[in-house]
């Protein structure tokens, strides 16, 4: 054999090994399903959009023009995953019926909607807190939950999908100045319930994920809405003693939308490092350990590039 040929199949060898160590990378737990990741570019949902990906799903990824939705798409794509944008307000019926078409006419169907755009625009007590920033809420929060899955239900059905929507734990507890964010996501809460109860008999599960702080642009106080004191105080309230990873976030969602959930519907599954179990400050007794991130196993390139409000 010539040294040219030898070469030649060393190259081929490299190439099949390649392919393999990607089939294998994308052969996981949402093989087959079609999801979509509203809010899917930055932070939790960057992280939802890439780890689904990286398990096998073929991902929408939504956001708001400015977004960086087809960055996203293109790291997903070359990861070696399936993704295509949709850059549209889900607060509008045209925006959240464009998510669904934009699954079917790329897919040919629904398995899985993440209701996980959300905004948290201001903190204030309520007899300072603009009408605007309220309105702002309820766009996102409540109608986008609403119409994106009031537009994916009749999907839904024929896939016998299901839907986790992002509450959070202030939509369990009361959130001093956070009176209009809290409600929105104690409406996400009670809505998805509700539809845990009504869509089962379709084969539809509905589950809430709801976060504590975690390290998004929405708990950073250099760019989010939180203050320095909110931040350091929203941390110390976790038992864990620091804000969750989006991953972290991203990883029990990805339970939920998998097969391995499959009797879990209307379920709340707090992830919060501890926080609502908790009363006081219970993260200044938090050790090294309890601290520790993990390191996380997708490259988060858009984890504080979210926007908090509609502006
Ligand atoms: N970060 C936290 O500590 C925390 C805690 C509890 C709950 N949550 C919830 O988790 C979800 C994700 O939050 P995050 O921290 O990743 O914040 P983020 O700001 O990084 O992500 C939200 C995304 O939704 C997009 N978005 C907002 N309005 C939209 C609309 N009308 N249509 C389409 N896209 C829209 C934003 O542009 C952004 O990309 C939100 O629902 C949030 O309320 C977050």
């Amino acid at each position: 054999m010539t040294d040219g040929i030898k070469e030649l199949r060393q190259e081929v060898h490299g190439v099949l090994r390649q392919m393999d160590g990607a089939k294998q990378d994308v052969a996981g737990m949402l093989k087959g399903k079609v999801a979509i990741v509203t809010g899917g570019s930055t932070g939790i949902g960057e992280a939802t959009s890439k780890l689904f990906a990286k398990q096998g799903a073929n991902v929408v990824v939504n956001g708001l023009p400015g977004d960086p939705v087809d960055a996203v798409v293109g790291e997903i794509l070359d990861a070696g995953g399936i993704a295509v944008a949709a850059i549209c307000d889900v607060g509008t019926v045209v925006g959240a019926e464009r998510c669904v078409t934009t699954a079917l006419e790329s897919f040919g169907q629904l398995d899985i909607l993440v209701a996980n755009a959300g905004v948290f625009p201001e903190l204030a007590e309520i007899q300072d807190f603009p009408l605007e920033r309220f309105n702002e809420l309820m766009h996102t929060n409540v109608e986008g939950v609403y119409l994106t899955t009031r537009a994916a239900i009749p999907e839904l059905h024929k896939t016998n999908g299901c839907i986790v929507a992002l509450g959070s734990e202030v939509g369990l507890v009361g959130f001093a100045q956070g009176a209009s964010y809290s409600a929105t996501k104690g409406w996400v809460t009670a809505f998805i319930r509700s539809l845990a109860a009504e869509q089962a008999k379709y084969g539809v599960r509905a589950n809430v994920v709801a976060p504590g702080p975690i390290d998004t642009e929405m708990t950073r106080p250099s760019k989010g809405t939180m203050g320095v004191v909110d931040a350091f105080m929203a941390v110390k309230g976790t038992a864990l003693g620091r804000r969750g990873t989006p991953e972290e976030v991203a990883n029990v969602i990805m339970f939920l939308a998998s097969d391995l959930a499959s009797f879990v519907t209307g379920a709340i599954y707090t992830v919060d490092g501890g926080s609502t179990a908790s009363q006081g400050l219970p993260g200044f007794e938090a050790g090294r350990d309890a601290k520790r991130v993990p390191k996380g196993t997708v490259d988060l390139k858009h984890q504080h590039e979210g926007r908090g409000t509609l502006r």
